[in-house]
């Protein structure tokens, strides 16, 4: 077993004879209930890194009044089992009560990117993510970071959060992996029935046609949100929250769906919410798509 580290002092003596000794910090933070993102990234911050630290802590301030931060899947022992076999060297799985002792009082909010799509159904939720990612970049002061893409919204937050409060922290990017049928790995999958579950493919269904538009050139952000929208709809289950084209950056819309936007969707199936995003790779635009 690899070791679990909960008290923030040994983390940060720990950190720091590390880079006394020159060796380069990786940090995956987690919320734990592995899967296989989770096991992509812990990969990739092994080749990009020396020391692995994986942290694990269910951050309460992220999760809305009426979210699922009680039944959120916990299980420590596994992840830390399954991180160690992947090579990583340490775990930092902190409590409540250390991350936001009694009159705690300090939020980091990002403004305008946090606002628009999951933004608009979750008022409060990046406010909780930047404040606990701050927090863990001070206590394990990694020299990278990584993130999946899967969250798309919440990278882009954290990468402006790190521009704008001049972290020196390189935030890295990890692909977003899925189930064989398309459906995004999410820990959330565990609240899908088997009928839920099937009819979920159909986010992925509806982001391929997003590019199969793309690609015959079709890249007006009007009619590729209605394609979308006409294929999620046809899930009987699927209540569609938002269908957005946006800059991958600023999260601000396109007009026009081109290399570097990003179709990103949110879709519930019954008191499960879904998302899932892609990045459209393609050299055409209004003016010379043909
Ligand atoms: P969590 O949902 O556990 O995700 C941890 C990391 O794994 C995030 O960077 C997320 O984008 C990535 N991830 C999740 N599913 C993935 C998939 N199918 N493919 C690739 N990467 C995937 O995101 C959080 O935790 C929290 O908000 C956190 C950043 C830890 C702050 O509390």
């Amino acid at each position: 077993m690899i070791e679990v580290i909960s008290d923030i002092d040994k983390m940060r003596q720990i950190s720091e004879n590390k880079r006394l000794k020159g060796i380069k910090i990786g940090l995956v933070p987690t919320m734990g209930a592995f899967h296989e993102g989770h096991v992509s990234l812990i990969r990739r911050a092994l080749k990009k890194s020396d020391f692995v630290i994986v942290s694990i802590y269910v951050n309460p301030i992220q999760f809305g009044q009426n979210e699922d931060f009680n039944k959120y899947p916990r299980d420590l022992e596994v992840d830390v089992r399954l991180a160690g076999s992947l090579g990583a060297h340490m775990v930092f799985s902190p409590d409540d009560s250390i991350i936001y002792p009694e009159g705690y009082s300090t939020y980091v909010t990002v403004e305008g990117l946090t606002e628009v799509l999951c933004g608009r159904s979750r008022p409060t939720h990046f406010r909780g993510v930047t404040t606990v990612v701050a927090k863990l970049f001070n206590i394990i002061r990694p020299h990278v970071a990584v993130f999946g893409q899967k969250d798309a919204q919440q990278l882009s937050v954290i990468k402006k959060m790190v521009k704008d409060l001049d972290m020196d922290i390189e935030i890295d990017v990890g692909s977003i992996i899925r189930e064989s049928v398309g459906l995004v790995m999410s820990s959330r999958n565990k609240y899908l029935s088997k009928k839920e579950r099937k009819q979920a493919t159909v986010l992925f269904r509806s982001l391929e046609a997003a590019k199969e538009l793309v690609n015959t050139g079709i890249t007006d952000s009007e009619q590729i949100k209605k394609k979308v929208s006409e294929v999620l709809h046809s899930a009987s289950l699927a209540k569609t929250e938002y269908v957005e084209t946006v800059n991958f950056d600023t999260m601000t819309p396109v007009e026009d769906v081109i290399n570097g936007a990003l179709v990103a969707i949110a879709v519930h199936f019954g008191e499960t919410r879904l998302i899932d995003n892609v990045i459209i790779h393609s050299r055409k635009g209004k003016n010379n798509a043909g």
